[in-house]
């Protein structure tokens, strides 16, 4: 359980809302955790078809809380940020996610790992890592490239700059961009409410086929990313950075 995650799993759906409006729905350990093990129990639970991940009309999430990293609570392949990225990466069954307002670092990398994904035409998306002295996590360092050619992975990547939700339509990461507010969580609704109509047995394989050899590799690159990425969490560069956000200015690297 968490304050911070709403559960629902009503007409075949596994519904989980991120609800921590006063910081942008920063994803805590216990959220991770929780959302990890619900996606996982769900795989072997006849009675859910597929798994909407969605935050509010206003706000997906601004990623990582940025005080956990501070603390450094991340490292580790059995802490729950990695339970919650290995339950997304071999999740057998759809998941949808519903983006309004902003997508940050691991709000954009869990997309790569969802099956159709609804954002809001101003939705913002960025995967500022090595703006934040880190590197790409979330198997982001394999997936972003082979879905958007390297030139598009190393632009979103190195510079760590916003698009917005049309454009992320437009270079194909994600399926839609949509008017922002409620007609984002309705489309995500709606296509998890089609896919839970349509006979399971073929979705579960036809998801296992168009993502055969892709979990596996993304499972790897994550392991190697998560070594480097706990390492420069306790370097003098994300100290700075992180440090920096959380007093309100801008950081230095001298
Ligand atoms: N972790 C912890 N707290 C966060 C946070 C995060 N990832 N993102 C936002 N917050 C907090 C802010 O510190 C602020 O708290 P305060 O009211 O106590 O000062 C509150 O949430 C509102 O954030 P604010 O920055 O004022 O909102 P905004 O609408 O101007 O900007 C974002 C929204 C998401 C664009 C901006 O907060 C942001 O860039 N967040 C950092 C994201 C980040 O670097 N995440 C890690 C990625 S690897």
């Amino acid at each position: 359980m968490s304050e911070h995650l709403l559960i629902d799993r009503s007409e075949g759906v596994l519904t989980l809302t991120l609800n921590r409006a006063d910081k942008k729905n920063a994803l805590t350990r216990d959220m991770y955790g929780v959302m990890g093990e619900a996606i996982n129990a769900a795989q072997d639970d006849a009675s859910i078809r597929a798994v909407v991940i969605q935050g509010s009309t206003e706000c997906f999430t601004s990623g990582n809380d940025v005080a956990d990293f501070i603390n450094n609570e991340r490292s580790g392949t059995d802490s729950p940020v990695y339970i919650f990225l290995k339950a997304i990466c071999h999740a057998s069954k759809p998941l949808i996610a519903a983006v309004n307002g902003p997508a940050v670092g691991i709000g954009t990398t869990m997309l790569l790992h969802c099956d159709l994904i609804y954002a809001a035409e101003n939705a913002r998306l960025k995967m500022p890592f090595v703006n934040l002295g880190l590197c790409p996590e979330a198997g982001s360092s394999f997936l972003l490239p082979r879905l958007l050619g390297h030139p598009r992975a190393a632009e979103l990547l190195l510079l760590g700059e916003e698009i917005s939700g049309t454009r992320a339509a437009e270079i194909g990461l994600v399926n839609q961009a949509l008017p922002a507010g409620e007609t984002v969580l309705q489309a995500a609704r709606k296509a998890a409410l089609r896919i839970a109509e349509q006979p399971p047995g073929s979705v579960r394989l036809t998801k296992q086929l168009i993502r055969a050899g892709i979990s596996r590799t993304a499972d790897e690159v994550m392991e190697t990313e998560g070594q480097h990425f706990a390492q420069l969490l306790g370097g003098a560069e994300a100290k700075e950075a992180l440090t920096a956000f959380m007093e309100k200015r801008k950081p230095v690297f001298a």
